[in-house]
């Protein structure tokens, strides 16, 4: 009788004792210090943008006001990463993207003979839209998360100035230039 007590203590307290190991071994294993910020530890992506909410952040410099200092002949430069796909010059083809000839206030997701993704004939919201200032900088810093389903395969042109210079350059092929956005009438930059 006595020696079948004095199992059960036994049993018992090795039971206590193997679970409490377990859980001293676990806290060790799991245990996580806690991060130095409250929230996750992303990495922002590069400098601007980077909500993926879809809007253009909030701090970036009004294109209108980037232009007025932008440098066409630099923007010619930038405009090589886009030769492989598009043509620039008057009635030039239509390559793996359309011909980019007036493309400044050119309705989005018009040029005759090119077949746009569904992703850009939304985005023209049924040909209402045209490639404005604003659109040409918003879509041009990162084609796929602006407009997802593009079927524009190209990063994106990140620096703000950069962009500036290639969209004046773009301005520079037609025939009777845009005039260029007031840079006074822009909404004042927050800061
Ligand atoms: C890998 C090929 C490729 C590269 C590189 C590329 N594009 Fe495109 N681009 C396309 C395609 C394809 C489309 C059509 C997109 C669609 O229908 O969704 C397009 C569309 C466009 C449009 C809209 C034109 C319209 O008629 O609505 C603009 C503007 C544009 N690209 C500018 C540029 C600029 C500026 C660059 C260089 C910084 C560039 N692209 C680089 C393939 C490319």
């Amino acid at each position: 009788m006595n020696s079948y007590v004095n199992m059960g203590v036994g049993a018992f307290l090795g039971t206590v004792f193997v679970l409490m190991s377990v859980s001293i071994a676990s806290e060790g294993i799991f245990h996580a210090p806690a991060p130095e910020k409250e929230g996750y530890a992303i990495v922002a992506e590069e400098s601007s943008g980077g909500t993926g909410g879809g809007e253009a952040a909030a701090a970036a410099t009004p294109i209108a006001q980037l232009l007025a200092s932008a440098d066409a002949a630099k923007g010619e430069a930038v405009f090589k990463k886009c030769t492989s796909c598009h043509t620039g010059e008057s009635g030039g083809a239509n390559k793996v993207g359309p011909n980019l000839f007036d493309v400044v206030n050119r309705p989005i997701a018009s040029h005759e003979g090119f077949s746009y993704s569904a992703a850009m004939k939304d985005f023209s919201k049924g040909g209402a839209e045209h490639w404005d200032y604003d659109h040409l900088n918003y879509f041009l810093e990162a084609p796929k998360k602006h407009v997802p389903g593009t079927a524009m395969g190209f990063a994106g042109v990140k620096k703000e100035t950069e962009r500036a210079d290639l969209i004046a350059y773009l301005r520079t092929l037609s025939a009777n230039p845009a005039p260029l956005p007031d840079p006074a009438a822009a909404p004042a930059p927050t800061n």
